[in-house]
């Protein structure tokens, strides 16, 4: 049903002539709220933003946008710096195409992958849809030279298959797998045939003319769905098809993938392409981590990774023509992190007014999306936040801390007292940090938020009358093994590769921010205090301060990086009702999220012999999953 409401209303308007009014929405009803969009378009404070550098062949490029196609729409810092949104993008994608056309030079635009799960466009569907399915045929407006696929789109075979069916098509045959396939039943014969996701690699010449060839290439991923395959990077180079593909030169190679440029398996794909062309200059643009990165596997080759969740834009601009001529010389590159919002677009476009930024296709996309998140009641506010509250801005102790909040508010609110058949007797809640994933902004609380903040499903299981003595040693032994630690046993490091290859990576986003807040010593202070003589309006906000291995400055923005604190990976509610007066002996419920259920009862087996725990005896507690968490709470506390 959302299917044809989308087609009738929206795509068929964006295919229409662009200057037609637009019959079906309405330009004042209906619409999500823009106001803190708008209320924080600055006027000025341009003197803190670096120039993009342009070569002859310019590379814009998105990765892990995670469904915030809508944008950042928050007013609590840096939120109004990432508050550009899909149409926007669109309209600063169609004025750097008409500007590279008049500088006679090519602009390219690349994704790598994630597309959904993050935000309510793309995960907040009304019942029987497919996560992704709506906000994919946004992504598809824009259009794209090269785009790969990301594990997310891989978790669950519905969704791949989704993807493979109904995006994959759209994408002119760029979109490149080279080294994921996807099995589907013959209906005739009901056997599996093997399908390359997308194309395995492709050859393309550029508006001016150049050769390129491109690959496709996912980090060696093991979390997908039965019917996915993933071939390591490691074996897809020593594949027959790809010396083929490889084997003619091309003026450049631009690879996209969802793997970080830096500390993965890049250098594999580099040094096949470098057994054959020892110079050809290779662009590469990456993913997954979610950082800001930038780095050089030789003299002719670069590779970026921009960022995630649409805050980030990435720029990698490069002269191939005077580096190959110039012999010897090396890549001529140059990087920059755009800031993602109106006011940024528009000064890389050297516009005078923000508003010439707009395009007719980029007001329509903004329009359509909003007319989806009223029809999705992604607007719906379940309460008022009273303040924000960070995820790791503050420590735990802070009352601004997420963790304090889930531990002494929302876990005791909402899960504590939700099961009718336990009342009365003492219990407490254990979470993994990894389940919240954003700060809750002061205000309005709304059902795109609850996707935002915490996305996942999982359920929440019970142990019963488990002796206090006992319970007590189990959140200790969970951050002791807990996530991620510095400790290097052979154990510790194989779990690691193992939850790596799963697809966790927050700990590196979160090991990139604080060295970014430790950073603010150096590199920091001295632009502060170079800026100090400014005026108000132009000192530094906070955001992000990119430290990577390429030349030169990469982020497009001065800014001042945001605190960082370290969390503890798993945390616990405080035990219901009067938990002085119970004894060692006395009994409590375990309660806990189904995802670390098994460790719970391998400790508990650890640190007594009594009683044998199973991972059997962990049932439901109740019908709530951690989605739930906050809708409920703000409804309760917040209304
Ligand atoms: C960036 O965020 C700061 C703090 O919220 C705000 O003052 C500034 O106007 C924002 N800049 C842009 C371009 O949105
Ligand atoms: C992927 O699909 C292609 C095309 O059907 C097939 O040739 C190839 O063997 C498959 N690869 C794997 C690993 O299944
Ligand atoms: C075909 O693949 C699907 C998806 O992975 C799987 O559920 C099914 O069991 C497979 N069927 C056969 C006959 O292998
Ligand atoms: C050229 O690249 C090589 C290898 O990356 C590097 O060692 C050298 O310093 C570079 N030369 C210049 C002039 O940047
Ligand atoms: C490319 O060359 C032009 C002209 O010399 C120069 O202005 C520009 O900065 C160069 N761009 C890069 C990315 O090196
Ligand atoms: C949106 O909310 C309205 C009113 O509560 C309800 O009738 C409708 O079913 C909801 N739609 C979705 C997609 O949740
Ligand atoms: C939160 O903590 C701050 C600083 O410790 C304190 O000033 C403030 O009153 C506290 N707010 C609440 C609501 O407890
Ligand atoms: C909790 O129990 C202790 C020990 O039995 C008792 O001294 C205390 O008064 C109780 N506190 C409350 C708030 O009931
Ligand atoms: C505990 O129970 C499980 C499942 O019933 C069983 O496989 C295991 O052997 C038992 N362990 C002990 C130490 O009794
Ligand atoms: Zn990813």
């Amino acid at each position: 049903m959302l299917r044809r409401l989308f087609t009738a209303a929206a795509a068929a308007l964006l295919l229409a002539a662009p200057a037609l009014a637009c019959p079906g929405l309405d330009h004042e009803h209906g619409l999500a709220p823009r106001s803190s969009r708008y209320a924080t378009q600055p006027s000025g404070g341009t003197s803190l933003l670096r120039r993009l550098t342009w070569g002859d062949v310019n590379v814009v490029s998105t990765t892990d946008i995670h469904g915030w196609y809508q944008g950042h729409l928050k007013a609590t810092q840096p939120e109004p710096n990432y508050s550009g949104d899909w149409g926007d993008f669109a309209s600063f994608v169609s004025h750097l195409r008409a500007l590279a056309k008049k500088k006679g030079v090519d602009l390219l635009v690349v994704d790598s992958g994630d597309l959904h799960d993050g935000a309510g466009l793309s995960d907040g569907f009304p019942p029987n849809q497919v996560d992704g399915h709506v906000s994919n045929q946004f992504h598809a407006m824009i259009k794209y030279d090269l785009l790969s696929v990301g594990n997310h789109e891989l978790y669950k075979y519905n969704v791949a298959l989704d993807t493979y069916r109904n995006f994959v098509p759209t994408q002119h045959g760029r979109y490149i797998s080279s080294n994921v396939n996807i099995s589907i039943a013959d209906p005739q014969t009901g056997k599996n045939a093997s399908h390359i996701f997308g194309k395995q690699y492709v050859k393309f010449r550029t508006e001016r003319g150049r050769r390129v060839t491109s690959l496709g290439v996912l980090y060696n991923f093991k979390g997908q769905d039965g019917g996915i395959t993933i071939q390591d990077p490691k074996d897809m180079v020593k594949e027959a098809w790809l010396a083929e593909a490889i084997k003619e030169e091309p003026d450049f190679f631009l690879l996209a993938g969802h793997m970080p440029v830096s500390r993965d398996e890049w250098p594999y794909v580099i040094d096949a392409i470098r057994a054959v062309h020892p110079r050809t200059p290779i662009l590469v643009f990456g993913g997954h981590t979610h950082i800001r990165d930038c780095t050089t596997y030789d003299a002719h080759s670069a590779g970026l990774e921009a960022g995630r969740y649409l805050e980030t834009i990435g720029w990698l601009s490069a002269n191939l023509s005077s580096s190959k001529s110039a012999s010897g010389g090396n890549l001529s590159f140059s990087r920059t992190y755009i800031d993602a919002n109106r006011r940024n677009y528009a000064f890389h476009l050297g516009l005078t007014d923000v508003h010439q930024l707009d395009t007719a296709k980029g007001k329509h996309i903004t329009k359509a999306m909003a007319k989806v998140a009223s029809d999705w009641n992604l607007t719906h506010v379940y309460g008022k936040a009273p303040q924000d509250y960070y995820l790791d801005r503050v420590p735990i102790t802070s009352n601004s801390s997420l963790l304090n909040l889930l531990e002494n508010q929302v876990l005791p609110t909402v899960i504590s007292t939700s099961n009718p058949d336990r009342k009365g007797k003492p219990n407490f809640v254990l979470a993994n940090s990894g389940a919240q994933r954003f700060d809750i902004s002061a205000g309005d609380f709304t059902k795109n938020d609850q996707y935002i903040v915490s996305p996942f499903t999982d359920a929440f299981l019970y142990l019963k009358d488990v002796q206090l003595q006992y319970a007590r040693q189990i959140l200790p032994a969970l951050n002791k093994q807990g996530a991620y630690s510095k400790r290097q046993s052979d154990a510790k490091l194989n779990e690691e590769r193992q939850r790596y290859a799963r697809g966790e990576v927050e700990h590196i986003y979160r090991a990139w921010r604080q060295s970014q807040a430790e950073g603010l010593g150096e590199a920091a202070a001295r632009d502060l205090a170079e800026l100090d003589a400014r005026a108000d309006a132009d000192k530094p906000t906070l955001g992000y301060v990119t430290k990577d291995s390429c030349p030169g400055q990469g982020d497009d923005t001065v800014h001042t990086a945001i605190p960082y604190s370290r969390t503890p990976d798993y945390i616990a509610s405080p035990i219901t009702g009067n938990s002085t007066a119970l004894a060692d002996t006395d009994t409590v419920d375990v309660v806990m999220v189904d995802f670390i259920a098994s460790s719970v009862v391998s400790i508990l087996n650890k640190v007594q012999k009594e009683r044998n725990f199973t991972t059997a005896e962990a049932v439901a507690y109740n019908t709530l999953t951690t989605q739930d968490l906050y809708p409920v709470y703000a409804e309760k506390k917040w209304a």
